[in-house]
């Protein structure tokens, strides 16, 4: 029973010390992607060009392919997709861009639409443009195919 008052007075001590501001013991170890302190500002986010006409190699089989152009201006909602405008056939004939794969129109049941099914229709879920950012944290991560 004493513990147990005690270790309430710890956690109420805690949950005080944090409402005022204070950093709980070891809080402080804690590392988050953030540089400032919690309670100033960020800095603006550096702004770096997108990567346009920068062809991609895909780093496994299964990959999205990366967007080698710029993405930002094209409008994705429920109305429109202007990604369709030139992805899709037979617009991307005439605008010599790659053809969506058929998989995209697949629905959750294993059945083959005729428009691009809902679960792929925002593209920007999986295709992403690139810019050469420097990584948000260090990592090893290497194309599956390096070292065969
Ligand atoms: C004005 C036409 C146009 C629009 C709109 C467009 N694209 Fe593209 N896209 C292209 C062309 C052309 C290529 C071929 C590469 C190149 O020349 O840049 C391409 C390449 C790609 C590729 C690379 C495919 C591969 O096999 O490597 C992806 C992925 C892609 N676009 C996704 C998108 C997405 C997502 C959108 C919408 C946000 C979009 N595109 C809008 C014309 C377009
Ligand atoms: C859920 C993830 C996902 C979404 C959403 C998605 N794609 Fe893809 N896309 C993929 C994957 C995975 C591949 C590679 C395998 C394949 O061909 O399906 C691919 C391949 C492609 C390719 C290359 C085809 C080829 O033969 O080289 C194009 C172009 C493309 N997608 C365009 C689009 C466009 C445009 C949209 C939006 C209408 C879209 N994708 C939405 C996952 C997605």
């Amino acid at each position: 029973m004493k513990t147990k008052i005690v270790a309430i007075a710890v956690a109420l001590g805690l949950a005080l010390g944090l409402n005022a501001g204070i950093d709980p013991a070891g809080a402080a170890e804690v590392k988050g992607l953030r540089e400032t302190a919690v309670n100033a500002p960020d800095k603006a986010p550096d702004v770096y060009k997108v990567q346009d006409g920068v062809k991609h190699e895909r780093a496994y089989r299964q990959q999205p392919p990366l967007v080698p152009h710029a993405t930002e201006k094209y409008e994705i909602d429920l109305k429109v997709n202007q990604c369709l405008r030139c992805h899709e056939w037979p617009y991307s004939d005439q605008e010599k861009a790659p053809k969506i794969s058929d998989l995209h129109y697949i629905d959750r049941n294993g059945v083959r639409q005729d428009t691009v099914n809902g679960n792929r229709y925002f593209c920007t879920q999986c295709h992403v443009s690139q810019v050469d950012a420097k990584p948000l944290v260090e990592n090893r991560f290497k194309p599956a195919v390096s070292g065969r």
